[in-house]
């Protein structure tokens, strides 16, 4: 089962391949044209985490070098917190002691973590070389992977330091997903989900129809198949017209900046990026609400999908709401000091606007915790 998905961004067109079993055939699949052009060099550095090499590590670099390449790897520690300049700097240590060249290729090989490190990695060392994005977690295949933003944390706020790099490849085996916990596969979709609130009203109502959609276990190998492939092609749409984020790709925030604020004032122990994000999309949908710009039925599809996932939907009861007002002004999606929202209008379409009430903000987040 293999479905391709072209990225047709100018000047830096690649491609998405979703293949079960894609992991062991990764040496054929880096070496045919159709999917890699130009042809990747033979020194190859993999980096990954020790969780993610234990179960498949062996396999891709077992398949890479049968196909011939020169590879080594870069093992960093698992976690957010890790998503720091020092880790980078290990990363061009590694980079160094395998003698990497301008021609040569970073594979990440792990989640939304390793996948932002090693690109952020590659765009830098020897000023930009090829990488490889070979996603193993929801979140990471239908998002992290597609679309070139790479980067890590500043000690003050998520993502500041980073670079737009495309990567040269996408390859996503679903059969990764087999060992994703169970509470990393519904922070993956809460993506979907988002998807389908901003793009592809079919996909939202598949999602609705489906008698079950909390694990792994309840898709079959198809139905997984198709849901990825609605999901990046929807990334693919968005990221193809608006590569650097000059206006539509905004609307891939839907539920991110509340969601962050969210996730950084419970200090990043309570919530994950997904379940941040379920819970800002929530939040957005209550604000939209009030101020009568989708239906309540569409809120409360949106929210019946979110709790059939799993996520968390309710905010600890000590949660400091206000609190949330400051942290969106600090916000990296602030422009000419005004928040800008992504605000949902019908299931399948969002606009972006900065009239948003602090009032109704406040309203949201409270019914939230009264939920
Ligand atoms: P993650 O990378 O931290 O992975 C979650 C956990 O799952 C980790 O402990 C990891 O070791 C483990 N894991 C990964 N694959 C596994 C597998 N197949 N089997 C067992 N365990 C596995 O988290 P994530 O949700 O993938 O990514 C979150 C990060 O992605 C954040 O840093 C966020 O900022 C970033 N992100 C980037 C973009 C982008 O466009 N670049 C988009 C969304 C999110
Ligand atoms: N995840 C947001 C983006 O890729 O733009």
């Amino acid at each position: 089962m293999q479905t391709v998905i072209p990225v047709p961004i100018p000047q830096n067109a690649y491609k998405v391949v979703l293949a079960a079993g894609g992991l062991r055939q990764i040496g054929a699949i880096f070496q045919d044209a159709a999917l890699v052009s130009p042809n990747l060099g033979k020194k190859i550095l993999i980096v990954s985490n020790p969780k993610i090499w234990k179960h498949y590590g062996e396999a891709a670099l077992s398949a890479l070098q049968a196909a011939g390449f020169d590879v080594a790897c870069c093992i960093l520690p698992a976690g957010e917190r890790y998503k720091t300049l020092r880790s980078i700097e290990k990363i061009f240590d590694s980079a160094l002691a395998h003698r990497l060249e301008r021609s040569s290729t970073m594979v990440a090989l792990g989640g939304g973590v390793i996948g932002d490190m090693t690109g952020f990695a590659a765009a830098s060392w020897l000023r930009g070389i090829a990488v490889v994005q070979i996603p193993t977690t929801l979140l990471a295949m239908v998002d992290a992977s597609i679309g070139g933003k790479t980067g890590v944390n500043h000690p003050q706020g998520k993502n500041l330091i980073g670079a737009f790099h495309q990567p040269r490849l996408v390859l996503i085996d679903p059969e990764t997903l087999d060992t994703l916990p169970t509470r990393e596969f519904r922070a993956g979709m809460a993506e979907v989900i988002k998807y389908g609130v901003i793009w592809d009203p079919d996909l939202f109502e598949q999602l609705e129809d489906f008698s079950r959609i909390d694990q792994r276990r309840s898709f079959s190998m198809e139905l997984l198949m198709e849901m990825l492939r609605r999901s990046c092609q929807a990334k693919v749409d968005v990221v193809s017209q608006d590569e650097k984020e000059a206006g539509l790709r905004a609307i891939l925030n839907y539920g991110h900046t509340i969601g962050h604020a969210i996730e950084s004032l419970t200090h990043y122990r309570t919530f994950n990026h997904g379940e941040g994000v379920g819970l800002g999309m929530m939040a957005v949908g209550h604000i939209a609400a009030q101020l009568g710009l989708w239906s309540q039925d569409c809120c409360d599809r949106q929210y019946r999908l979110i709790r059939k996932v799993g996520l968390p939907v309710q905010l600890p009861t000590d949660f400091e709401t206000d609190a949330v007002l400051e942290m969106l002004t600090a916000d990296k999606k602030v422009k000419a000091g005004r928040v800008r929202f992504i605000m949902p209008h019908n299931i399948g379409m969002v606009k972006i606007t900065d009239e948003v009430p602090n009032d109704a903000i406040l309203a949201a987040l409270r019914e939230m915790q009264a939920a």
